[in-house]
C-alpha cells in the first residue's frame, strides 16, 4: 500500500500559519526500541501527510545507542545490543502492561543501530516530505549505554552512592547513567557532538539535559577539584558545563541547540530552544525562563500514556489520554509568544514494535494535527473527521503493513 492511495488531507493552514505553530513536532524513541528504517520513513510519511514538520529522533538512553561513531565502537558494538530492560521501577502503567512487554519482548528484536546510508536514507526521505530530522543525543544524564561501553566517562568506581534512597531526587533509583565532568568525557561529547552534526543536516540538535541526578556527582569525593577545574560552585552547574561543551561543538559547526525543560532552570543560554516536557514543573521552569520553547506536555502529548478508547489492549502509561483529551486540553502556555510550536512524543520503553508505534500513534496524532493547524476547532467535528480519516487509514493497511520488517 502507499499513501499515494488515499485522497490528500487538507491540512492547514487553515487559519493561517501563526507564529507558535512554526515547529509541529513529533518524538519517536528508536533508543528503546530500535524500529526499522521503514518504520521510520512510514512515521515520517505519515507524520508529513498531517504537516508535522519536525521528527525529533531520540537516538541514544540507558537502553541503547543507535548510531556509529568511529571514534567510539563500543557504542555500537556494545551500547546497541543491550538486553532489553523491565523497567521494574515505572509505575503507573496500565495493569499488566510490563509483564506483556516481557512475554512479548523475545518474540520481537529491538536491537541494533542505524548504519550512516540508513541514517542518510532517513534525512532525505524526511526531507522529501518537509520534514527536518532533529537528532537527540541525551546527556549528560541517560548515558547508561554510553557508560557501559567506555565506564572510564561515568562514575568512579570509587565513589559510593549517598546513603538512603534517591528517590528524593529522582523517580528512580542510583544507577550509573551521568557523564562525569573529567577531560576524557568532554573529549567524548566534542567527537559526539561532531558526528551527529556531520550525519544531520538540519538546523537543530537536542542534546538532551533531562533527569540529571546530580546527587550522583555530589557523591564522588573528588568532584571538588572537577568543580574548581571547571569554575563552578554549584555541582548542579557541572550539566551547564556539559551543555556548553556540546552547544559550542554544534555551532561551530553551523547548529542550533534544543533542551529539555529541566536544563533552562540550570543553564541560562538564550538561544537553547526548550522543549518543555515536564507537566506543572516544565512549565514553571519555561514561566521562569527567557527562552523560545515548544510544548510538548506528557501530561496531554505524551502518546506511549494509553488510549482509553484503543480497539486492541494497549501496553502503556496511565493516566491515559483519548482524542478527545486532546482535542479540549486548555494548552495556555502556547499563547505565550515565546511557544514556537508543540510536540508529540511516544517513549518507546513498552512500545516493542511498529504495530504497538502505530497504535499509540493512531488515531491521536490526527488530534494533535488538529490542535496545530485548528485553533477555533469544534471538538465534535475535529472528532468525526478523525474518525474519518483513521478509518481510511486502516482501509489503505497504511498502519499495518510493517509487521514482517519489525520481525527482523
Ligand atoms: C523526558 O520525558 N524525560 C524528556
Amino acid at each position: 500500500m502507499s499513501l499515494h492511495d488515499l485522497p490528500e488531507v487538507d491540512v492547514g493552514p487553515v487559519t493561517g500559519r501563526s507564529a507558535r505553530a512554526e515547529w509541529r513536532g513529533l518524538l519517536i524513541d528508536s533508543a528503546r526500541t530500535c524500529y526499522p528504517v521503514a518504520v521510520i520513513t512510514r512515521v515520517i510519511e505519515l507524520a508529513a501527510r498531517y504537516g508535522f514538520n519536525r521528527l525529533h529522533w531520540h537516538l541514544t538512553d540507558d537502553q541503547g545507542w543507535r548510531f556509529e561513531v568511529p571514534e567510539y565502537p563500543m557504542l555500537t558494538a556494545e551500547g546497541a545490543f543491550l538486553p532489553r530492560g523491565r523497567f521494574d521501577d515505572y509505575d503507573s502503567l496500565l495493569g499488566d502492561t510490563r509483564e506483556r512487554a516481557v512475554a512479548e519482548q523475545d518474540e520481537r528484536w529491538t536491537n541494533g543501530f542505524y548504519t550512516d546510508a540508513e541514517i542518510a536514507e532517513v534525512v532525505a526521505h524526511a526531507a522529501e516530505h518537509g520534514v527536518m530530522i532533529v537528532p537527540e543525543v541525551d546527556l549528560p544524564g541517560h548515558m547508561m549505554a554510553a557508560v557501559g561501553a567506555y565506564p572510564h566517562l561515568g562514575r568512579p568506581a570509587a565513589a559510593p552512592l549517598p546513603e538512603g534512597s534517591m528517590r528524593e531526587h529522582m523517580w528512580w533509583p542510583a544507577r550509573n547513567d551521568l557523564l562525569w565532568p573529567t577531560d576524557e568525557a568532554r573529549d567524548f561529547v566534542t567527537a559526539i557532538m561532531r558526528r551527529i552534526a556531520e550525519l544531520f543536516p538540519g538546523d537543530y540538535v537536542h542534546i538532551g539535559g533531562d533527569e540529571c541526578a546530580f546527587p550522583q556527582w555530589a557523591s564522588d569525593p573528588g568532584i571538588g577539584e572537577w568543580m574548581r577545574r571547571r569554575g563552578v560552585s554549584r555541582v548542579e552547574q557541572l550539566q551547564s558545563w556539559f551543555m556548553d561543551v556540546a552547544a559550542d561543538v554544534l555551532r561551530e559547526n553551523g547548529k542550533r541547540v534544543a533542551v529539555w525543560d529541566e536544563a533552562c532552570e540550570i543553564w541560562d543560554d538564550q538561544d537553547a530552544l526548550v522543549v518543555a516536557w515536564d507537566e506543572s514543573r516544565g512549565m514553571q521552569r519555561i514561566a521562569a525562563a527567557g527562552q523560545r520553547f515548544v510544548f510538548a506536555d506528557a501530561r496531554t502529548l505524551y502518546l506511549n500514556r494509553i488510549d482509553p478508547d484503543a480497539e486492541s489492549p494497549q501496553k502503556g502509561m496511565v493516566p491515559g489520554i483519548s482524542v478527545a483529551d486532546i482535542l479540549t486540553a486548555p494548552w495556555p502556555e502556547t499563547a505565550d509568544p515565546r511557544c514556537i510550536g508543540v510536540q508529540a512524543g511516544v517513549w518507546s520503553e513498552f512500545v516493542l514494535d511498529g504495530d504497538d508505534l502505530m497504535s499509540m500513534l493512531f488515531p491521536r496524532l490526527l488530534a494533535v494535527a488538529e490542535r496545530l493547524w485548528n485553533p477555533d476547532l469544534d471538538p465534535a467535528d475535529a472528532a468525526a473527521r478523525i474518525a474519518q480519516e483513521h478509518a481510511a487509514l486502516h482501509a489503505a493497511g497504511a498502519l499495518q503493513v510493517l509487521e514482517k520488517e519489525t520481525h527482523r
